[in-house]
């Protein structure tokens, strides 16, 4: 992001209540809390459930994500323009603040899924791109820190903050970074052999630790997800950007993606190259990942969009 005057934003919304438009899983008749006669959701199986007051009234029903019993769940959470755009440049010098017009909303959904996630994932290149940002519901909407740590309390979440995990392979990263150092957000620099020499010299903070996951070039989606794993997670939460979210689509890693649509056009040109949702893979037609929707709710003039990836999609193929 940059240093714009978010109030200033012609696409600022100052509202972050969300209004449901179609969501069956939040229909309290498909609660199995309703139904006496249902089995009680575990909390192996599911994380959140009923919002509490100050959040649910905003969210405008229950907000819940099925965990998986072979390895984490990973979900993911971008805003785009309409036409696809989720960065206006590709140096770093704008993020998901322009796109989304700075909208509350937006970030009150960013807060609630890094509430509920144990870790964030992030890629080098996001990190870079907001040099003072941290990846923890806190710092996106200050004014509802407390409402997410109730909530995370109250699912049984151990860790205060979610572990920040860093895909590297460079280690170029600038350790003061307060997304890096924050001393109670536990950090995980995932890197190769020679990002690692890198990282050390540079010197981690101490909240940070330093896993090698390949000798060199990318680092497998895989074995982000396996790290992600063995720090306990059951829950992660991919905030980007796009080339890793790319990584993890190629890999049939990611099972849903929470995406803002934003009531904006961003265009490209020859001169003007602007980063896509995803960056780096190209899918075959054949092989293209399609996705369900799971959920659509509105603020103003954006759209919060829940899909599942993979799954049952009756259109997918011409009868
Ligand atoms: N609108 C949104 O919702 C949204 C969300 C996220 C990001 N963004 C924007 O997107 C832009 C950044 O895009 P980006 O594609 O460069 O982001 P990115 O995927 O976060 O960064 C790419 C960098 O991350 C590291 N990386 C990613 N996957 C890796 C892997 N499998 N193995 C090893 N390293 C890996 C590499 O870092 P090294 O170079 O250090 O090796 C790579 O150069 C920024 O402007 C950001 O604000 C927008």
């Amino acid at each position: 992001m940059t240093g714009a005057d978010p109030a200033q934003a012609p696409g600022h919304r100052g509202d972050s209540r969300l209004e449901r438009l179609w969501d069956p899983a939040a229909d309290p008749a498909a609660d199995p809390a309703t139904d006496p006669a249902a089995p009680a959701p575990s909390r192996q199986d599911v994380r959140g459930g009923r919002l509490p007051s100050g959040l649910g009234d905003r969210y405008d029903g229950d907000l819940r994500v099925a965990l998986r019993p072979d390895r984490p769940t990973v979900i993911a959470n971008f805003v785009s323009t309409i036409d696809g755009v989720v960065a206006f440049d590709t140096d770093g010098s704008t993020g998901g603040g322009e796109v989304s017009g700075f909208a509350d909303s937006d970030r009150f959904v960013m807060g609630l899924l890094r509430a509920m996630a144990d870790a964030v994932l992030v890629g080098a290149g996001t990190i870079r791109a907001a040099p003072t940002h941290e990846w923890t519901p806190r710092r996106v909407q200050p004014g509802s820190a407390g409402l997410y740590a109730a909530w995370r309390d109250a699912m049984g979440i151990a860790s205060p903050q979610p572990t920040t995990i860093v895909a590297t392979a460079s280690g170029s990263l600038d350790p003061k970074h307060p997304g890096l150092s924050a001393p109670d957000v536990p950090v995980i620099l995932v890197t190769t052999e020679s990002g690692a020499a890198r990282l050390r010299a540079a010197g981690p903070a101490p909240n940070a630790r330093i896993e090698v996951a390949a000798s060199g070039g990318p680092i497998a989606a895989a074995a982000l997800v396996e790290i992600a794993a063995r720090s306990g997670a059951r829950l992660v939460l991919c905030e980007g950007g796009p080339h890793l979210i790319g990584d993890l689509l190629a890999a049939g890693l990611l099972d849903e993606l929470f995406l803002t649509l934003a009531p904006q056009l961003a265009g490209r040109d020859d001169a003007t190259s602007r980063l896509a949702l995803v960056e780096g893979t190209a899918f075959e037609i054949a092989t293209a990942p399609w996705a369900e929707l799971g959920s659509v709710r509105r603020s103003g003039d954006h759209l919060f969009l829940r899909y599942r990836i993979g799954g049952p999609v009756s259109s997918r193929k011409p009868a």
